[in-house]
């Protein structure tokens, strides 16, 4: 899906402070090539590879070193950029590149690897001309003008909701895919009437599937959530002035909550021919504020302002008496991903620093009648991100958070670690230098719970870990309640793999 704005309706934004409907923006730019970035020179195969395209689609049965658990029956999908290179040029950032989804199919003692680009009208008609088209989040296309619009990538997570499977992205509607092909079956709106974004939530409490989206550029917040039987059980409209980006929320049975975060939308930049990115600026002078809304209702939402932090992720929410407990990843700035000299960047030219600021496990406590957050750090390993909870605990109070773990002290994870969310002591486990890992995804042994007083949680994290050394990926099993002990199996991938930023366990 693309959608345009011209300068009429740009215009109106700026006067009116914004009330379109868009799914984010396309600045067509001003034909300066010099916008991408040209592919560096040097190890071709930075961060165990997964700065690097893989360009081609794989299925095989992969080649498994100990063993599977016999619990461990189903399918892993994962979704992530898959390509950020075409000719010389290059993405400019991490995030940007087109869906790319895998699935790691678990029986019978052996794995199948599959991965299928999201065909997209985007990465269809790139592929056709063999270049990059269309300007992406943090990139300008070669050759564009600027008029704002951009195409859906479905380059972010994958869920499965009623037998079938979606890729999304962010700011815009899904892709439906064949759970079992991958086939790209097409767009979808899950019934809804604004877009969403990447991170739905699955309601332990209730089945329910709660979604947020953002149009941009309007700065209308879309709060949405389907009952188990797929229909539109809420779905409200709230207007943002200013805009911040938001790339996660906190659900529950009962409220809905929204952290803005300082990071605010410049349109007067947007127009002036810049990416969308670099119309973000990161302004702590104007502080965080937490937006709570009561579900079923139409009230206006409780806002609590707490310390300005960058967020990309949440980890858990839970109603506690009169208060609501958000947990989340939080950096002290938005030097991460906003800036010229951003980390989503930097990594791009294939080199590696000890980042300005990293992520800490963090909870902010807010009364739900309104007045000032309590605000803590739980844990901080000196820098994690992409975290799961067991699926039980979604919208209650968690016991762990499982997280990759910056055990080297660059910008992207060597280990994975679970945190004790009561006591922010970790069990953690780091690859060492030259290995990269992804999400650890968390998928529960069969037929037990999740005890949260005696803390018994079992089951296994699954990561995609990098390796420098050897070019390939494998897909790390570790037993949960023992990550120090190391993997107790690896699937190893005959190739490497791209960053996949998020995916979900699904039990056979
Ligand atoms: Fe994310």
């Amino acid at each position: 899906m693309k959608l345009h704005l011209d300068r009429r309706e740009l215009l109106g934004l700026l006067v009116a402070g914004g009330a379109h409907a868009l799914s984010g923006f396309h600045l067509l730019g001003c034909g300066d090539p010099s916008s991408m970035e040209p592919v560096p020179a040097g190890d071709p195969l930075p961060f165990g590879g997964v700065t690097t395209s893989l360009p081609t689609e794989h299925d095989y049965i992969a080649r498994i070193e100990g063993t599977i658990p016999r619990g461990l029956r189903g399918t892993l999908y994962r979704n992530g950029p898959g390509l950020f290179d075409r000719g010389e040029l290059r993405k400019r950032c991490i995030v940007d590149g087109d869906g790319a989804i895998h699935q790691d199919r678990f029986g019978d003692g052996e794995v199948r690897f599959r991965n299928r680009f999201v065909q997209t009208e985007k990465y269809v008609e790139e592929q056709g001309a063999g270049a990059f088209l269309y300007d992406t989040w943090t990139t300008k296309a070669p050759g564009t003008s600027d008029i704002p619009s951009i195409p859906n990538q479905a380059g972010v997570s994958v869920w499965k909701w009623r037998d079938r499977l979606y890729a999304f992205d962010e700011g815009t509607f899904p892709f439906e895919l064949d759970p079992d092909s991958l086939d790209t079956v097409g767009l979808a709106t899950l019934g809804l009437q604004n877009v969403v974004a990447a991170h739905p939530k699955k309601l332990a409490e209730t089945g329910e599937w709660a979604h947020f989206g953002l149009d941009f550029a309007s700065g209308r917040l879309h709060l949405a959530v389907l009952a188990p039987d797929g229909t539109v059980r809420e779905s409200r409209v709230h207007q943002l002035r200013p805009t911040s980006y938001v790339h996660d929320f906190f659900p529950t049975a009962s409220h809905i909550v929204v952290h803005l975060q300082p990071a605010i939308l410049d349109l007067n930049k947007l127009l002036t021919g810049n990416a969308v990115r670099d119309s973000i600026a990161w302004r702590p002078e104007e502080g965080s504020r937490f937006l709570l809304f009561k579900r079923g209702t139409d009230e206006p939402p409780v806002e609590v302002e707490a310390t300005p932090g960058w967020q990309w992720h949440t980890i858990g929410t839970h109603v506690r008496g009169n208060d609501i407990v958000c947990e989340w990843v939080g950096y002290d700035d938005g030097s991460n991903a906003l800036g010229d000299d951003a980390d989503i960047c930097t990594i791009m030219s294939g080199t590696d620093r000890t980042p300005a600021t990293h992520g800490t496990l963090r909870r902010t406590i807010l009364p739900l009648s309104g007045g000032t957050a309590t605000e803590e750090v739980i844990a901080d390993l000196g820098g994690q991100e992409l975290p799961q909870i067991h699926r039980a605990r979604i919208g209650l109070e968690p016991r762990y958070a499982y997280t990759t773990y910056n055990g080297s002290a660059g910008v992207l994870w060597s280990g994975l670690a679970r945190t004790d969310l009561r006591t922010g002591t970790a069990d953690l486990f780091d690859f060492g230098a030259g290995f990269v890992c992804g999400e650890p995804v968390f998928a529960p042994a069969p037929d037990t719970g999740p005890d949260i007083e005696s803390g018994k949680e079992p089951g296994w994290l699954l990561s995609e870990v990098g390796d420098s050394a050897t070019g390939r990926a494998q897909l790390a099993i570790f037993d949960a309640e023992h990550v120090a002990d190391g993997p107790i199996a690896r699937v190893h991938l005959e190739h490497h793999l791209p960053l996949k930023f998020h995916g979900e366990w699904n039990p056979a």
